[in-house]
């Protein structure tokens, strides 16, 4: 297969399903690939599957986001590209020393009596929805509310609003996947967002006259006390970009990683109680099914990626899911071993970019997988899995399982 048979199979609806054979198609032909001038994939030069080249490029500050040349013009691009993450220095650094400062250690270990609240709660609730061996959908039960209580409890949204903005979030992530630059997915995130920026508008107008403990209102005080360098629009963008990051993420971390677990019952057997190892399974599990395949960094000048030229600004897919199945660096890489040693898998991205609340996910993992397989021992897949059937972020969205209890 050449790159662009590659990069069309793995567009296509199997594609989507099980890209992995066509990551180890890339990574025969080399580290980084030319891409043809056609179709879908015409706004990239190049594109990065070996590990090594990919981290190289993610850890070069002088590789950069390209802003989307009508970004102005619609009301989800604007959002986006006043947010740290779409954004380059100064004002990424800007932005991102603001929100550094919420994400301590101390905040840190505030939020695993949260998480492990939030997962006995739903382990009560699915005993009883699973009672007499009956089906349950673990996405709704599980891997959903989880990061969605947790990180609203963590921001400030009240849970009431949960559902509501559910929605919003996934017509702005359909819109971000590689293929989702449709006229109708535009239309339905530009009203996701304008909806979204509202809803915050309200929400910081009713912290500032009361206040909680939570992010927003931290960030509200900050803000008026001219503490920081942030208006209230790039508040605003910023808090709707963290949550969606926050979210989906980890809700497939969680029911990417479930499947993977039962599938190794002498790991499970290991857990209780060795914390090192449960944290090797979270690792490993968003090495193996990473729920974030790609990134796009544009080049700072000519120059050659490993033989091949790339042209000043031109983009450069940068495949994160093929790079962590990298055979020169995981060794056996289809193969689950939460005690692999070597280099961290690039699931949270590197360098300027490095995913805020990486701790925050692995905390959520490290924690509600374990408690969840002591509880349900004997739980157990009934239906083949599918995934989202996007690239950009990609897991499972339903998995029915009997709880065995
Ligand atoms: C398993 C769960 C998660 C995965 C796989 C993940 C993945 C990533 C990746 C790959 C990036 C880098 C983007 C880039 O370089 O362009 C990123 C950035 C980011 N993530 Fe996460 N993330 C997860 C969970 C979270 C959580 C829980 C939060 C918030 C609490 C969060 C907040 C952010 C933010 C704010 C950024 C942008 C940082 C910046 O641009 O400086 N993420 N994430």
């Amino acid at each position: 297969m050449d790159v662009h048979q590659i990069l069309t199979g793995l567009y296509s609806e199997e594609g989507r399903q099980d890209p992995y054979p066509y990551y180890a198609a890339l990574h025969e032909l080399g580290p980084v690939a030319p891409v043809p001038d056609r179709g879908e994939h015409r706004s990239v030069t190049a594109v990065a599957v070996g590990y090594d080249a990919v981290a190289r490029i993610l850890r070069d500050p002088e590789f950069f986001k390209q802003p989307p040349p009508n970004w102005r013009d619609h009301e989800v691009l604007r959002t986006l590209q006043t947010s740290m993450m779409f954004v380059n220095p100064p004002d990424h650094t800007r932005m991102r020393q603001v929100f550094a400062k919420a994400f301590t250690p101390r905040r840190l270990g505030a939020l695993e009596p949260v998480v492990a609240r939030v997962v006995d709660t739903l382990l009560d609730r699915m005993a009883e929805a699973g009672a007499g061996g009956t089906e349950v959908d673990f996405v709704a039960e599980f891997a959903h509310p989880v990061p969605a209580l947790v990180m609203a409890e963590f921001i400030g949204i009240p849970a009431r609003d949960l559902a509501w903005y559910r929605d919003r979030v996934e017509s702005i992530d359909a819109f971000l996947d590689v293929a989702g630059k449709t006229p109708e997915r535009l239309a339905a995130a530009n009203s996701a967002a304008a909806e979204l920026r509202e809803f915050y508008r309200d929400l910081i107008a009713h912290r500032r006259g009361t206040p909680a403990e939570d992010l927003i209102s931290g960030l509200v005080g900050a803000v008026d006390a001219g503490d920081v360098g942030l208006t209230e629009d790039e508040l605003i963008s910023n808090l709707v970009v963290l949550f969606n990051a926050s979210f989906v993420t980890t809700v497939y971390m969680l029911s990417n990683g479930l499947p993977i677990l039962l599938d190794h019952p002498d790991t499970v057997a290991a857990l209780p109680g060795d914390d090192t190892l449960a944290a090797g399974c979270v690792d490993e599990i968003l090495r193996m099914q990473n729920p974030v395949h790609f990134l796009a960094r544009a080049a700072p000048r000519d120059l050659d990626l490993d033989g091949v030229p790339v042209a000043r600004d031109e983009n450069v897919l940068l495949l994160l899911a093929g790079a962590n199945r990298d055979p020169a660096r995981f060794p056996d890489p289809d193969r689950f071993d939460p005690r692999r040693t070597g280099p961290a898998s690039l699931a949270f991205g590197l360098g300027l970019h490095f995913c805020l609340g990486a701790a925050v996910s692995r905390l959520e993992g490290r924690l509600a997988l374990p408690r969840l397989l002591a509880r349900f021992p004997r739980m157990a897949v009934t239906e083949e899995p599918t995934y989202s059937g996007s690239l950009f972020l990609r897991g499972i969205d339903k998995l029915l399982v009997t709880t065995g209890g």
